[in-house]
């Protein structure tokens, strides 16, 4: 049997608590005092190979798509086993290809108007001097910013309650406790709550009220209601001839992989997999952006000098879209600051990487956190330096959204989406540290973000 290269000493439950209790810090030093690749073993998933030198990650993104499955088992406990995360071969191609187009290319351009809208919005609620919690503010502004690429223009009303519900499932969801059920019982989670929806949303359609009772009681009866409101949607769009251009339209325009309609429940399930993979990873980014900006103002003030001419109140979107500095700036906090550490793939066949065997069924993948800090890729990575990104660099040391055919399928639209979050909040106002600022890092679910919730004061600027 060939033996997998080295991982860190001790068991998997040390291995697992140094990853959640300081996963930059473990990820950035494990290749450096272990060696590249090395094997990370996390309770309860396994053993994972974990490379970090942009050529072998180029390699690992270039395998076809037949030779691997998707390994990312800690995302089990979030979604059901009918999301793209989890689909396969022709599945996986058609779902991707109805999902993406609503987040590419000149698509974007026309949700900018309804991203800056939210963004003015959020900030309305700012009061001069105020301890604002960023995060919650970011979490608003990012929800409301996939609803026109989702679902359609919709009513208000019906709106609101889906991002009540939404956003307290992602909030119960990506925490450390949700972290380590995950890892320890993730497979058994997801069956759990398929069960426990498909009843508690009958309840629901009966006109009853599902139990709230038990510890999962809660978190089931949330995403039951996501998902009633998510079929009803479903169910009037079909019988009302869809023609719109978002996810939910596209699903029911086209046949599936079979030639059959999509059925309801696999559509609410990938929008609620747009929900939840495109709210709270960009609203963390933009978090981490901001803890980074805090700590460089000179960077601030390039931002604001370079957006100025294009942030009146009535923004000049495509002169926006041409800050070059600013998007080097949206690079270099998420390579500093990768919300998504880990995107694993399983093996179905033997694969070299790197001259390294890796025998059919092994785990691995890139080690992002290493590959954004290898100095060999680029020189001084503990140096935040977003003109970094203005020159050449390696693209596969750049990974934040993964790669190959699995990579990110909401990168372009949240850069899109930072670019006019941040211009609109570092024109309008000064951002301060609050007091017990920190920049450290710890687990929530399948992410990383701020220890403690990011608290800073503001002001407005005239
Ligand atoms: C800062 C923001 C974001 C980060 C850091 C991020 C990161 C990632 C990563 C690392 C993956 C796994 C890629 C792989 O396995 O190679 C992924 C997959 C995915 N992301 Fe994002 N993402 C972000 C925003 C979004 C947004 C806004 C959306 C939706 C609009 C989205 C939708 C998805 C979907 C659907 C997948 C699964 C793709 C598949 O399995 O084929 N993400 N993302």
């Amino acid at each position: 049997m060939t033996a997998l290269p080295p991982g860190p000493t001790g068991s998997a439950l040390s291995q697992t608590l140094r990853f959640s209790s300081d996963p930059y810090g473990f990820l950035k030093s494990a290749p450096l005092e272990i060696g590249d690749p090395f094997t990370f073993t996390m309770l309860g998933e396994g053993a994972m190979v974990l490379f970090s030198q942009h050529e072998h990650i180029r390699q690992i993104f270039a395998l076809p798509r037949k030779n691997l499955r998707s390994a990312n088992e800690t995302v089990r406990f979030l979604l059901d086993e009918r999301s793209i995360v989890f689909l396969e071969g022709e599945e996986h191609r058609h779902a991707r290809k109805v999902m993406s187009t609503p987040f590419s290319g000149r698509t974007l351009e026309g949700y900018a108007r309804s991203i800056h809208a939210a963004t003015v919005h959020e900030l309305s609620g700012f009061a001069d001097d105020a301890l604002v919690p960023l995060h919650t503010a970011f979490q608003h502004v990012t929800f409301d910013a996939l609803l026109e690429a989702i679902v359609g223009v919709e009513e208000a009303e019906r709106f609101a309650a889906l991002r009540g519900h939404l956003l307290s499932y992602v909030d119960g969801a990506l925490t450390p406790a949700m972290f380590a059920a995950a890892i320890t019982v993730g497979p058994w989670l997801q069956r759990h709550t398929a069960k426990a929806v498909a009843a508690k949303s009958a309840t629901l359609r009966a006109g009853g009220a599902p139990s709230a009772w038990g510890p999962l009681g809660s978190r089931t009866s949330t995403l039951a209601r996501c998902a009633v409101l998510l079929h009803e949607l479903v169910q009037e769009r079909r019988e009302s001839d869809a023609q719109g251009a978002s996810v939910l339209d596209r699903f029911l325009q086209r046949p599936g992989p079979d030639g059959s309609p999509v059925a309801d429940h696999d559509i609410v399930q990938e929008l609620l997999t747009l929900f939840v993979a495109g709210h709270d990873t960009t609203s963390i980014g933009l978090t981490w952006a901001m803890v980074a900006l805090l700590d460089h103002p000179e960077v601030v003030a390039r931002i604001r000098e370079e957006v100025a001419p294009f942030m009146g109140t009535g923004p000049d979107f495509a002169g926006l879209a041409r800050c070059a500095y600013l998007d080097a700036v949206i690079s270099e906090s998420l390579r500093f600051y990768p919300p998504s550490p880990l995107v694993p793939r399983r093996a179905e066949v033997d694969v070299t990487i790197g001259g390294v065997q890796l025998p059919a069924g092994t785990r691995f993948g890139p080690n992002i956190i290493g590959a954004h800090f290898s100095e060999a890729a680029w020189g001084d990575p503990h140096v935040f330096r977003p003109e970094r990104f203005l020159d050449e660099h390696p693209s596969s040391a750049f990974v934040p959204f993964g790669g190959g055919h699995r990579k990110c399928l909401g990168a372009a639209f949240t850069r899109f989406e930072m670019r006019i979050v941040l211009a609109r909040l570092l024109t309008d106002f000064d951002v301060t540290p609050g007091p017990k600022h920190s920049r450290d890092a710890s687990v929530h679910g399948i992410l990383i973000g701020t220890k403690k919730p990011l608290k800073v004061q503001v002001r407005r600027r005239t």
